[in-house]
């Protein structure tokens, strides 16, 4: 999917670096409920580099996704926000698209999240991506709400 509007900015993806530790947590927490700290996001960072990529409007973090090695066969998405003022424009779907490329790329063929069953907008991002719903987690997350399991096949 291409942006609908840019604003004349020049969209790129690049690997995350250390650098951007401060940023990423920043927008992680401003864009979902959980409370996330640098060294989480510099541990996801350490575990799979290849799976953490940016999404630059200009020098502006426009949005990332980052994800982890779930078993052999099977990638999983933790992360993904975009900035609010950027929603809706195709950014998510392309920052998807990417990671499910290097997924490929890697050899997997499935990948799974979770997502809050309360997250309508994010459920209907990914079930247009080809996620369907398999399973309901009771009080996966910090506050005890449950989070729905969503899979595809890649
Ligand atoms: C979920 C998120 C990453 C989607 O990013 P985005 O750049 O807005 O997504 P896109 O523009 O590529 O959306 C593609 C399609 O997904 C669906 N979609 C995306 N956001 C939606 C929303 N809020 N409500 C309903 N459908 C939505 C639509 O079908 C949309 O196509 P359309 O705009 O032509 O209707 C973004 O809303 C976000 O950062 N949310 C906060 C963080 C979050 O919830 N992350 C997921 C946690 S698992």
């Amino acid at each position: 999917m291409v942006p609908r509007h840019n604003g004349g900015l020049d969209w790129s993806f690049i690997q995350f670096d250390e650098k951007y530790t401060d940023r990423v947590t920043d927008l992680a927490n401003r864009s979902m409920s959980e409370t996330y700290n640098e060294k989480v996001i510099l541990d996801i960072y350490r575990s799979w580099r290849e799976g953490f990529i940016l999404l630059m409007a200009g020098d502006e973090i426009a949005g990332f996704i980052c994800g982890s090695r779930y078993s052999i066969t099977e990638a999983r998405i933790l992360l993904l926000a975009v900035e609010n003022a950027y929603r809706r424009s195709g950014l998510g779907s392309m920052l998807l698209d990417r990671f499910l490329e290097i997924c490929r790329k890697s050899g997997y063929l499935s990948v799974r999240l979770e997502v809050r069953t309360d997250n309508d907008g994010a459920i209907s991002f990914y079930r247009r991506h080809g996620f369907s719903i398999t399973s309901t987690m009771l009080y996966y997350y910090s506050d005890l709400s449950d989070a729905f399991q969503m899979w595809r096949m890649l």
